[in-house]
């Protein structure tokens, strides 16, 4: 996979500019407009991943998150997916989340992180998130892989796989996976009689959608055990930004990956202490080592059908693809921020 670096150049003030190709300039969209309220949002972001999750699938793979290149050999080696579970493992690192946990995975996509933990590690992982779509999609997946693992098995070793159990766990590996549709901004009363049951809250690239954030922290607070753990990874504005920065480069981000106000890092944390939870690692800010996943991606997406298709579902399709020159120029600027934390109850 080529970065397509002959789109990052410099311009006359010195600041680092991140071109449009001729493709991404037929589409060219007014960027940075305001979301009107934070409900219409969340029906935008169900939309946006009842819509797109196809698309996602065959892009980037199971997995909806940025990839990390912690070395100059990773950056050199490692392809975008295996990039993508050195984030999970980065994640698991530094919150210290052990085999056979059990686990709720917040927004987890295509349950491509629920898989990896039930299958990996023995997890009991359920995966929730707000998308009709990606719920269908992540149990099909998971029924896939089972029923591989269920042909490869000997006849001494077998795993049930495919099959649904009663409360709808799908077996994988030494672990378990289910998946539910559901707005995580309701999760403590969904699992209001689980509370204090959980060994691990997982959250990675989703907490910057949640309108609510200190909700989030709370009900994260309410579904743990003592001692349990929230592993966290997401994106973030920079500490003091000035007006032009925050226009330029952050306000672009927030519209096209719909995304309401963006916190900076010790927001995250200030929220998580309020809520009860210790900061157990981090913020460990990995912007550089992340960076790389933007450039893979505006390279993928310089496809006339992709830009066709998100041009058939409105503003919000073309605004999203626009997004991506977003995030590269925030990176390249300093503005915009990735960072992985970890708390415990
Ligand atoms: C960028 S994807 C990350 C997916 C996954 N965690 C991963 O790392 O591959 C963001 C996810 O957050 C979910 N999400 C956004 N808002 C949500 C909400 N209010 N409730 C539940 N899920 C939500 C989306 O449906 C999507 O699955």
């Amino acid at each position: 996979m080529t970065a397509d670096t002959d789109a990052t150049t410099r311009n006359g003030s010195g600041d680092t500019a991140i071109e449009s190709t001729d493709l991404s300039k037929q589409y060219d969209t007014p960027m940075g407009l305001a979301h009107t309220t934070m409900q219409a949002l969340k029906d935008r972001i169900k939309l946006h991943y009842d819509l797109a999750s196809d698309y996602y699938l065959n892009l980037w793979g199971e997995h909806i998150h940025h990839g990390y290149w912690a070395t100059e050999e990773s950056k050199a080696n490692d392809s975008k997916e295996v990039a993508q579970i050195n984030l999970i493992r980065l994640l698991l690192e530094i919150s210290s989340v052990s085999s056979g946990s059990r686990v709720l995975d917040v927004g987890c996509g295509i349950g491509g992180t629920s898989r990896f933990l039930a299958s990996q590690l023995g997890c009991t992982v359920t995966g929730i998130t707000i998308s009709t779509k990606q719920v269908e999609l992540a149990k099909r997946l998971t029924k896939t892989e089972a029923a591989k693992d269920a042909k490869d098995a000997t006849t001494d070793d077998k795993v049930e796989g495919e099959e649904e159990g009663p409360e709808g766990y799908i077996r994988l590996g030494k672990g378990k996976v289910r998946f539910i549709e559901l707005d995580a901004e309701k999760m403590g009363e969904f699992f209001a009689s689980d509370a204090g049951k959980f060994d691990a809250v997982w959250i990675s690239e989703a907490l910057s959608h949640f309108p609510n954030k200190a909700l989030f922290f709370q009900n994260a607070y309410k579904v743990l055990r003592d001692g349990g753990k929230l592993a966290l990874a997401d994106w973030f504005k920079n500490e003091g930004l000035d007006q032009k920065q925050f226009d330029d480069d952050i306000k672009p981000i927030e519209d096209g990956m719909l995304l309401p106000p963006m916190c900076t890092q010790a927001d995250y944390v200030n929220l998580a202490k309020e809520a009860g939870l210790k900061l157990l690692g981090g913020p460990k800010d990995i912007s550089k080592d992340v960076s790389k996943t933007w450039d893979i991606s505006w390279s993928l997406v310089q496809n006339p059908s992709l830009w066709a298709f998100a041009f058939s579902q409105g503003r919000d399709g073309i605004a999203f693809l626009q997004a991506f020159r977003a995030m590269r120029r925030g990176y390249a600027n300093g503005s915009f921020r990735y960072a992985v934390i970890s708390f415990e109850k």
